[in-house]
């Protein structure tokens, strides 16, 4: 009878070990997290993707699941451009299959991120052909943030949950035990040490259970790993504004203007091509439209507002005039240095691929996690073109000399910019 008994102790320390190795698992970002894939599928392919039908790109449930090579999807899907570039004979075909339009560059999403998103398409395809219900589920890209802790959380309670099931059956099998032995009427001695120790308080098996070395251990172990990925995940999104979209003090609707008039960003956001900044628009380019466009709408009486303009005499008023204050979205701190002309009009980067498809986007948010790590993976990933390029012909012509034996001056690395040496 005691194996009976043994065979539970053994039972529950490899529940206990498999629950261990689930929890580490979540925690190591376990391979294709559907859920994260789900909230990076909403937010950067639904514009131009859907699961189940063609959009502006191929329905992907059925291709996704069916092209098993995952090491070509994620090629694809983090730069496609250099696929086709390279020529690989599958990009080729989908690119000419498609009128040779253009999938966005996804360089920021990690290898990682790609087999969540890679999950997600093709849970939600088996899903779906499995129940062929046309769910309607045009959900707009919710915010759909920390699937991830839930999961967590459900966990550690089912562990729990199955920890204290285990206990419980194991002393009512103890008790059962010692009942058959009192039935049989061997080991007096022992039934009536049982029965002594059933009359103490009941608090008697809780004192028992804090002596129980391994789950004091097991206890300890969990509230640790507890603490330590809530102040992880804590710490680790600490200044992280991604999808950050405040309210603006007039609803600018990008995908009215950007979108379905198709205005070039350059046309409101000059400044990226040229310097450092993008700049945001003064109401004056606004006003070239909007002194007859919509002229009866609340919206766009604010910005007369702000200019002192009366749209019935159609004069302005300076004393009346005032900044719109915009909120600002995008905001690296002092400490690093970004310039937009560099990667627009040196990278040839289009905004899309940092600031995310703002052309469908009602009211700007914070596309990109904006994060050091975000820079990094993008200059690892991303190669130059250096075609046409003065800067890069001259470090052609520096390495010419150099590889000739003979020595650049100063002037070649740079050394008569004005900029070097003026602020
Ligand atoms: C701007 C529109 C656009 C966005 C955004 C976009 N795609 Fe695409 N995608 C396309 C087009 C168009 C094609 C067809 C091939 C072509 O013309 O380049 C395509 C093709 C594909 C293919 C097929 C590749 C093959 O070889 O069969 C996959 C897989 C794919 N996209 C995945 C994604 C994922 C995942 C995302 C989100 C991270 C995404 N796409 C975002 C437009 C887009
Ligand atoms: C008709 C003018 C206009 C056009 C065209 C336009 N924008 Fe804007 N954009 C604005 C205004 C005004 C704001 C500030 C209000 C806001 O944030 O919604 C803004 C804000 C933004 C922001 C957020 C700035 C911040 O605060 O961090 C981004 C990013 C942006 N635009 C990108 C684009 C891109 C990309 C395009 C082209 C696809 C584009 N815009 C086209 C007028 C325009
Ligand atoms: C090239 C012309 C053009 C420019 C420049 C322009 N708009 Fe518009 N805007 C339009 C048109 C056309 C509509 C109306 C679309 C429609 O019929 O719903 C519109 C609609 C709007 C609306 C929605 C009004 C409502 O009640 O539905 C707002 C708000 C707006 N614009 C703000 C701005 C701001 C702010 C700027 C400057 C940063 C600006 N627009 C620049 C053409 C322009
Ligand atoms: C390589 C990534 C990248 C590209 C490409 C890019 N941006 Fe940005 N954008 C940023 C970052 C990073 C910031 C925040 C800059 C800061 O805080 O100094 C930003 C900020 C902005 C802002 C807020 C105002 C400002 O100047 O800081 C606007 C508006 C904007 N971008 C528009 C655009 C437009 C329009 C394009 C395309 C012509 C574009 N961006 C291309 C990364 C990018
Ligand atoms: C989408 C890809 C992408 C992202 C995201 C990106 N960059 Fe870049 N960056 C580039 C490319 C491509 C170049 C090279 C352009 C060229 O040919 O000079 C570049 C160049 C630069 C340079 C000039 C390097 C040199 O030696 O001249 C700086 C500085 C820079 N980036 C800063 C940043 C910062 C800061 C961020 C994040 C806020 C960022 N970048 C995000 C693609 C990116
Ligand atoms: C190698 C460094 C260097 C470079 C490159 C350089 N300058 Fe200067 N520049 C100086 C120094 C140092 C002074 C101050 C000299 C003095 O006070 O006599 C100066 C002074 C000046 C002044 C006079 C300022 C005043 O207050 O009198 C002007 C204007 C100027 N530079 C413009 C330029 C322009 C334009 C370029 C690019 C074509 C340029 N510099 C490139 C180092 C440089």
């Amino acid at each position: 009878m005691r194996s009976f008994s043994l065979i539970f102790k053994q039972f529950s320390r490899s529940v206990l070990l498999v629950a261990c190795f689930a929890f580490l698992g979540t925690q190591a970002h376990a391979q294709g997290d559907a859920a994260k894939g789900e909230a990076l599928f909403k937010s950067k392919c639904t514009a131009c993707h859907k699961v189940e039908s063609e959009v502006v790109g191929p329905a992907l449930g059925k291709l996704v699941t069916e092209e098993t090579d995952d090491k070509y999807l994620t090629k694809w899907i983090q730069n496609n451009q250099a696929l086709i570039a390279a020529k690989n004979p599958k990009a080729v075909a989908i690119f000419n299959q498609y009128q040779q339009k253009n999938m966005t560059i996804f360089a920021d999403l990690s290898d990682g991120d790609v087999a969540n998103i890679l999950a997600y398409i093709r849970a939600d395809w088996k899903a779906k052909s499995a129940a062929p219900a046309p769910g309607t589920a045009t959900g707009a890209p919710a915010e759909e943030k920390g699937p991830s802790k839930i999961l967590i959380f459900s966990l550690l309670g089912v562990i729990v949950i199955a920890f204290i099931i285990i206990l419980v059956l194991n002393r009512v099998i103890a008790t059962l035990e010692r009942m058959l032995v009192k039935n049989q009427g061997a080991l007096l001695v022992e039934t009536a040490e049982g029965e002594a120790v059933e009359q103490v308080d009941k608090l008697a098996w809780l004192k028992k259970l804090a002596r129980n070395k391994k789950f004091v251990f097991f206890v300890l172990i969990c509230g640790t790993l507890f603490v330590g990925v809530w102040g992880f995940i804590g710490m680790w999104t600490t200044n992280v504004h991604q999808g950050y979209q405040p309210v603006q003090p007039i609803k600018f609707p990008h995908d009215l203007h950007a979108g379905a008039m198709q205005i070039d960003c350059q046309y409101c956001h000059s400044g990226a091509y040229k310097s450092k900044n993008a700049s945001i628009p003064s109401l004056n380019v606004c006003m070239n439209c909007h002194k007859t466009v919509k002229t009866e709408s609340p919206e766009i009486h604010k910005i007369y507002d702000a200019l002192g303009y009366d749209p019935k005499t159609q004069k302005y008023d300076s004393t009346k005039s005032r900044p719109m204050q915009w909120i600002r979205i995008h905001n690296l701190p002092d400490l690093a240095y970004f310039n937009h002309s560099q990667h627009v009009k040196v990278g040839k980067i289009k905004c899309q691929t940092c600031h995310g498809p703002v052309q469908t986007m009602k009211e700007v948010y914070q596309y990109s996690p904006l994060t050091m790590k975000w820079c990094i993976q993008c200059h690892k990933r991303t190669a130059v073109d250096y075609k046409d390029n003065a800067y890069y012909t001259n470090l052609e012509q520096v390495h010419k000399l150099l590889k000739d034996g003979k020595t650049p001056t100063a002037a070649l690395m740079g050394g008569i910019e004005c900029g070097k040496c003026h602020y």
